[in-house]
């Protein structure tokens, strides 16, 4: 099902301690500008754990499917990454966040 963007942008309060989506600025996690079909590990001045530059290395691609696995159980999806977030046990927040960081770039 297709997520709502409005709801995510709220949803989206849970990412912005560490993430924004502003080009470029990155806090304790990269930037989520453009994040939707880009290649896991790859913003420019981030420093990444080994396990996401392999998963990027590997082909991994952020496309819906992988952001809605990771974002279900991000310590699970893959193993020994460093985002320390416990994950969006809801289906319609994790597709509508998804929604979200399809548009939200700025
Ligand atoms: C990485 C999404 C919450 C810290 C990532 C990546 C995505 C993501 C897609 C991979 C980025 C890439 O490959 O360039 C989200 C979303 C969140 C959220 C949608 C909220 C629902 C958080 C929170 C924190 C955090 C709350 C801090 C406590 C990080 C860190 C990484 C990361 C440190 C890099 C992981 C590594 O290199 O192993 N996040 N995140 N994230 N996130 Fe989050």
């Amino acid at each position: 099902a297709d997520g709502n963007p409005a709801d995510g942008k709220k949803v989206f309060r849970k990412c912005a301690a560490c993430h924004t989506v502003q080009a470029g600025k990155n806090r304790v996690g990269p930037s989520l500008a453009g994040i939707v079909d880009r290649k896991a590990g790859t913003v420019d001045g981030f420093k990444y754990s080994d396990a996401m530059l392999a998963f990027g290395a590997d082909g991994g691609v952020w496309d819906e499917k992988t952001l809605d696995a990771y974002l279900a159980d991000p310590r699970g999806f893959i193993k020994g990454n460093k985002m320390a977030f416990p994950g969006l046990k809801k289906e319609d927040e994790r597709e509508d966040v998804i929604a979200y960081l399809k548009t939200a770039t700025e």
